[in-house]
Order: structure tokens, then sequence, then C-alpha cells
């Protein structure tokens, strides 16, 4: 089934109803779409027999989407949110206008475009409001769903699904796959506001290594600069920036620096001037360059809806232009909701006037959008098109997930937040947003020990994975704890490092086939209505379930293995321990204890080994875990490439291997070309019912099975 597009400029009062039931013969879908005022526009959605509704991103709020028939809406209007309320439908820093409707045998999606072209790249007004309610539940499940926008034009699109696979793939058709992310940016980020200057930046950094515990990325906030100019430095606290990164970069990792929309208004200062007469900046409604509040103080806004303005920002990160920045720096866009400390709602005001005349109400949503899209354009073109970027971003919409990363923003050190960031996380990658994470420790506030190692656990399953904190609060680096602390915070972020093979070929299959590497549990389980409002737990990939510990003192955790025919077992990774499938379980914890379950039929491979960075882990030798399942077979994949370029692309250097276990024999074929010196050092294969007698291993190539070795079978602990 193609997603079937109803595009209309409406003018005035139109009301259309369609049948798609010849399409769908088990589903009839009624469209009612509406113009209420002279420009707002609206349409109501009747989903039949759907209950479970999710998306929306990005509220502080349940997977599931709130029946709102108590009044309040769900509103998509990026926003500046500091320490947001939880479990609330204002809006906050991004939007996707994607609803995504699920029942056992069936997944749609209702996707609100409200701009001109699918791919994002025209202009396009915000979704206002999308509304739920559900209609007469025991009986007659129904949620109707009603969308207004204040202005621009419907552009909506209906995804059929009919499984929630083909979902994605369709609303990646549509907005674009997730960028390949570089392999060092699934690794660990240490970031707070501020490190001070370049000799705290070089003692964290020698600080992961005293404690041995890995990590890629440190990250400098606003302090960094001149007087918040970015693109410059602050020439007392980082004088040599350039040897700087250098020094980092000895050791393979690399630096990040934030960059935010706003310019201070400064005519001494060159980049303001060339932003200025270049017309770059976004105009208020007496045709002035809009002046608003922001870190620098008196500051005006790039226009990056103005291609112009995005090729000349883009070059901004060139090396000649932008001093003291190497190879190895990165980028953070902070603040573009835009973030306006004295404007309404603390944003732009929405007559403010952008490139060929349209106010800014038409293109709220997509300011930080475009900022995200310019500085990835600046990174990859400083290369020659040769390296892949990473640029994290606040703000984002429909489309932003072929940009780069997005995080949560401002939470809050307390469980609640700790709790809430699963939910959020699974929205967003439920509608394309699939490189996303939230602030591990919360920013606000101080955590305690236990709230810091349990954020970490849950952080490091989480698809993007940085520690972040706020100016006043206190330094919280992970040895600054005691040892019990560290040791739990290394073992989490080794255990993240370990498991890098398995994530970056997750990654692969979000960029190449619209999968999210973090999945509501339902994804996997469409028929099991146990797992249809589930938000603690999820599954990574199709091979891993995650149950965090999210309540302080837990001394169990309840954890649901949802079962199907396929899937009768499951097996605790840390211990091996066999499971039945289509139960809950009480699962006695610790502060160490971070449950996670590989599902029988899976392999997954992992690093073996330890070492203080991705570039180390790359090099390390494999384990390839095979869970089996009841007919004593596994699938699953591996795959490699140079974890930086586009080579992978260009030259199709990668390797995909696809290993299955049947009948006894684990096998593995190959897709692609990459020689590298990975090599599998074990097979661990659980759920043998018997100890073998023999192994043989086959080597390609040679005739002659070479004999293995086994170093242990625990089928007495099954
Ligand atoms: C707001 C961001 O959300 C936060 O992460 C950052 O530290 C501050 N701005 C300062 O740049």
């Amino acid at each position: 089934l193609r997603p079937c597009k109803i595009s209309l400029l409406l003018q005035s009062y139109v009301l259309l109803c369609v049948d798609l039931s010849y399409k769908i013969p088990s589903n009839t879908v009624f469209l009612f779409l509406f113009s209420p005022g002279s420009s707002s526009l609206g349409a109501d959605f009747c989903l039949h027999g759907f209950q479970h509704v999710y998306g929306l991103p990005q509220h502080t709020d349940r997977l599931r989407l709130r029946d709102t028939s108590d009044g309040e809406p769900y509103r998509l209007y990026n926003l500046d949110v500091f320490a947001a309320d939880l479990y609330c439908r204002l809006g906050l820093y991004g939007s996707v206008p994607l609803i995504v409707a699920h029942k056992p045998d069936r997944t749609v999606g209702v996707f609100w475009l409200n701009g001109h072209t699918p791919t994002v790249s025209g202009k396009a007004s915000y979704v206002l409001y999308g509304k739920m309610r559900r209609l007469r539940p025991q009986t007659d499940a129904q949620t109707d769903v009603h969308w207004l926008s204040e202005s621009g034009v419907i552009d909506c699109t209906i995804l059929l699904g009919p499984a929630p696979r083909q979902l994605f793939r369709q609303y990646a058709e549509l907005t674009g796959y997730q960028a390949m992310p570089p392999l060092f940016s699934l690794g660990y980020h240490q970031c707070r506001w501020n490190y001070n200057d370049e000799a705290d930046v070089k003692a964290v950094d020698a600080g992961f290594d005293r404690h041995e515990i890995p990590y890629d990325v440190i990250w400098l906030d606003i302090e960094h600069t001149d007087g918040k100019r970015y693109f410059t430095w602050d020439p007392a606290l980082f004088p040599k920036p350039a040897a700087l990164q250098q020094h980092l970069e000895k050791k393979k990792r690399k630096m990040v620096v934030i960059s935010d929309p706003h310019i201070k208004v400064d005519p001494d200062w060159p980049l303001y001037r060339e932003a200025r007469d270049g017309g770059h900046f976004v105009k208020d409604r007496e045709g002035q360059i809009f002046r608003g509040t922001c870190w620098p103080g008196d500051s005006s806004y790039l226009d990056f809806s103005c291609p112009e303005t995005r090729a000349w920002y883009s070059r901004c990160y060139s090396f000649d232009k932008y001093k003291g920045s190497t190879v190895s720096l990165f980028v953070w866009n902070d603040m573009n909701e835009p973030s306006v400390f004295n404007g309404p709602e603390q944003t732009m005001p929405k007559d403010a006037v952008h490139h060929g005349g349209w106010e800014h109400r038409e293109l709220h949503n997509l300011y930080g959008f475009y900022q995200h899209m310019a500085t990835a354009d600046g990174l990859m073109s400083r290369s020659g098109g040769s390296e892949r970027p990473f640029v994290l971003t606040r703000s984002f919409f429909a489309g932003s997930q072929r940009l780069g990363a997005i995080w949560t923003g401002d939470n809050v050190a307390t469980w609640e937040y700790l709790k809430i960031s699963l939910p959020m996380v699974l929205t967003l990658s439920l509608t394309g947003i699939a490189f996303c994470g939230a602030d591990v420790g919360g920013f606000v506030k101080d955590p305690g020990p236990e709230l810091l190692v349990r954020w970490y656990q849950a952080g490091a399953l989480q698809p993007f994975f940085r520690g972040h904190s706020a100016n006043d609060t206190k330094r919280r680096e992970p040895w600054l704890f005691g040892e019990e602390v560290t040791a739990a915070i290394r073992t989490a972020i080794q255990q993240r490092y370990c498991l890098l093979p398995f994530w970056y070929t997750l990654f692969h299959f979000a960029h190449t086939s619209g999968l999210p590497p973090v999945r509501p549990l339902w994804v996997e389980f469409p028929r099991d209505e146990s797992t249809f409002t589930e938000d603690n737990q999820y599954m990574i990939g199709g091979a891993l379930l995650a149950c965090p510990v999210t309540e302080p003192g837990a001394q169990t955790v309840k954890v649901l293995l949802p079962g199907s025919d396929e899937v009768k077992i499951w097996y605790d990774i840390s211990s091996a321990k066999m499971y039945k499938g289509g139960k809950s379980l009480s699962l006695p914890v610790n502060l160490d204890t971070v449950p996670v379950f590989q599902r029988g039929g899976s392999v997954v491979c992992r690093s073996t080994g330890s070492g203080t960075c991705t570039a180390d882990y790359q090099k390390l030798p494999l384990d390839v875990t095979v869970a089996l399942n009841s007919q004593a077979s596994a699938d699953g994949e591996l795959y490699l490439d140079d974890g930086h370029s586009f080579q992978y692309r260009d030259k199709k250097a990668f390797s995909l291997r696809r290993f299955s276990m049947a009948s006894g024999r684990l096998s593995a074929s190959e897709e692609g070309r990459f020689d590298c010196d990975t090599v599998v050092q074990s097979v661990s294969i659980m759920g043998v019912k018997s100890k073998p007698t023999t192994v043989n291993v086959h080597v390609p190539g040679e005739d002659v099975p070479e004999m293995s070795t086994f170093n242990s079978y625990r089928g007495k602990s099954f």
C-alpha cells in the first residue's frame, strides 16, 4: 500500500469525505476537513477501531496520547521551556505533526505537514493543536483526532502501514531517513555549562583515563566564547583552542561547541557586520532588523529560512573562517526555537518578517530545523563532503533526523524526570527522530548518587548518551561520588561501549529502512495488547528488551516479557538465565542491576575487552551472542564501516553480516566489501539443551573443518 495523500489549499470552507475502504478492506477512513476562520485550518479524523494513539512530540508526557476531551489539547509550538512541568500538553522545543495509531492487526499514521513540500524544504506553518478524543472505548473503539493550524495549507498524508515497519518506511520516504551518525557520536559525551578553561577540560579528560571510564566527546557551553559571540573563543580562558582539540584528538577524542542562532548586536564584530550587510537577519514588521534579548544581551536573529543565509552560515564553519576550529570540532545548536528572552512566550513575535515576506507565524516551527540544516551542511562542506557531520539541536521538526541528533532539553534531577525520559525518547523515535536522548543526571538541580547511577544506566540504553548539568549545579563528573558510584557508572558506560557494534548496526537500519533503534514494545509485539501502554520498558532493536530502574531504593523491578508464537523465551543478559515469555516477573535488583533481556531467536554482537573511546573499541574482537528460541534457531546482523566517512555510501565500503543459527549450525553471509581487522573471538550460545560433543568451525576458502574449544557450558543454570 502506498501512502495516500490529500493536498488542498483552502481559501474557504471545504468539506471532504473520502472513503478509502476499497483500499483497506478492514478499514474505512473518513476525513472531514474544514477551514474555521479566514486563514486557520482544521481537519477531523475518525480512527475506527483504534484506542491507542502515539506521537506528536515534544511533550513531557507518557507514550500513549491522552484523551483530551477534558479541554487541554496537545500543542505543537516550539518554545524554550526551562524545567517544563511534567505531563504537560504545551509544546516544548520541537514538533513532529505525526500521529501513529495502533491496534493488533494494523498500524496507521496521520502526518499533518502544514506546508508546501513533503520533504519540509519549502515554507510551512506550524500545527497548533492535535486533539484526541476516545469515544465509547469499551464497545466501539474509535479515536477522533482534530487538527487545527493557525495558517498555511493542508498537506496531509495518511500512512497505511499496515505493520509498524512499513509505516516507518513510509514516513521516512516522506521526510527522510535518519542520518548515519559518525561512530564517535554513539559513545558517551561529557558536557557541562561550563568547563571553565583549557586546564579544566584537560583535567576532566584525564579524569576519565585515570578512572578507566571510556568517553568520546567533551563539550563547551556558551562561556567558551568571547562575550557570547559564537565562532569565537574567550581569549583568556581558551587561548589555544586548536591545540586543545589536538590534545584530545591524539587520544581519538572530539570536542563539541555550542553555536546559537542569535548574534550579538556589535558593529565592531566582523561576523555581525557581515550578517547585517548581507541581509541575513530576520526583520520586524516595520522592516528594521529584529532585535531581541538572549545570552549576549541585545541580539539579532539569523534568517535560516533564506537559502543565501544558510549558505553564508554554512561557510562560517569552514576552517579558514572559524579560527581555532579543527577536524575534531563538532557543533551544538541551542536556543533555536528561537528563544527570545523578551519576546511573547519567550520566542519571536509572529509578525516578524522572513525572507520572501513570510511572517514568522508561517514558519516558526521550522526555524531550528533550518539552523540545524545549515550547520550540518557547514560541517560537511568543510571536509569537501567526505566526512559525516555531527550536530545536536534542541529545536526540531519533521525531517530533522536527516541532519543529526536532538536532546530533550532542560530536564530536572528528579526521579520523575528520569522516568519521563523513556516515553519522551520513544515518542521521538516513533516519529522519525531516532538519534535522541535526555541529559543524563538531569540538567537542573543536583542528583543524589543513586539517581545519578540509575540515570547513567538508563542513558547508556538511549540512542544519544550525554551527561550535562547547569551552571549553578555542583560538579558531577562520574568519579566525584565515591568508589561504589564510580564503579557503577563505569560499568554502565563500558557496557554501552561493548554494545556499540549492535547500536551501530541499528543505526544502519534506521538510515536505510527507517526503523528506529529504540522502539516501544508494541512495535515488536504488535498483537500483544499488554504492551500497548508500556512506558517503562522498550526494545533496543528487535533483540534486546530494556527495563531501566527508575524508582528510588528499588529492591525489585516488574518486567513484562512479552510472548508470541515466535517468541517464548527470554534470557537475562547478565546471568544468561532463561525466562518464559508471555508474563511479568519480579526481578530482584541492586544498584548494579540493569535489567536487559535478549529475545530468544536473536543474535547480538558485542565488543569484548576495554578501551578509552569508540576508536579503541572499534578494534576490539567481537563476541557473537546467540539466543536460541524454542526451535533452537536465531538470526541477527552486524554492520561495519569506517565509522566516519561517506565511503559506505559512495564506494559501498561496508560489510553487512547476517548470522543465522538453525539445526545446530551458525552461518554468516556477507553483503558489501569492507576490509577491516575485526575478528570474532567467541560465540556464546544461550539455550543449548545439552552439552555439545564437538564444535566445528568452517573458515571460508578452507576445506578442512577446524576444531574449536568450549570455554564453558552453563546448561544447568538455565
Ligand atoms: C539552554 C540549554 O538547554 C542548556 O543545555 C544549555 O546549557 C544552556 N542553554 C546554556 O547554553
